[in-house]
């Protein structure tokens, strides 16, 4: 069983869509014996919340049920999952920086670097939180871009 983590800042916005995203992928694959996935936040301002509600409709439109409860990235996170996957650039330097003796840090990476064909190129996963609808959907594009080759990569990569 390979696990994958999704960390953004809140969890309440971006981890928590790649999440569930992430999870429908490997359902109508039918991949649950071999690939899993969850969701955290650097920031303990969210914990125990469901995802912000207009992430949910978002979510929603696409046929995604986000249930996730927010919790904060912790020390047993860096041994329990395979793959860490920073949705943007202060998300990744924050799990590095905390991230305890000894841990394999080849296991984290930028969600972006799985972006292909229209998002090739993309840096980071904009964070909607300050936006408006068509951010979240925005957002939503390039998790539903990633998630397709990240599962790809997942699947073949020997853990
Ligand atoms: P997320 O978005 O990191 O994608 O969950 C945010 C949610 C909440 C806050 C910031 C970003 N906040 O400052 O409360």
């Amino acid at each position: 069983m390979k696990k994958l983590l999704f960390v953004c800042l809140g969890n309440i916005c971006r981890s928590p869509a790649a999440d569930g995203v992430f999870s429908a992928m490997i359902a109508k694959k039918n991949l649950t014996g071999t690939l899993a996935c969850d969701s955290c936040g650097t920031g303990d301002w969210h914990i125990g919340q469901l995802p912000d509600s207009r992430m949910r409709a978002a979510g929603a439109q696409r046929g995604y049920n986000f249930n996730h409860r927010a919790r904060q990235l912790c020390a047993a996170d860096y041994k329990n999952f395979d793959l860490i996957i920073a949705m943007d650039d202060a998300n990744f330097r924050d799990i590095i920086a905390r991230a305890p003796a000894g841990t394999d840090i080849s296991k984290v990476h930028r969600f972006a670097e799985f972006c292909t064909g229209e998002f090739a190129g993309t840096s980071h996963v904009p964070d909607p939180y300050y936006g408006g609808e068509k951010d979240f959907h925005h957002a939503l594009d390039i998790i539903e871009n990633g998630c397709s080759s990240l599962l790809k990569f997942s699947e073949a990569e020997p853990h």
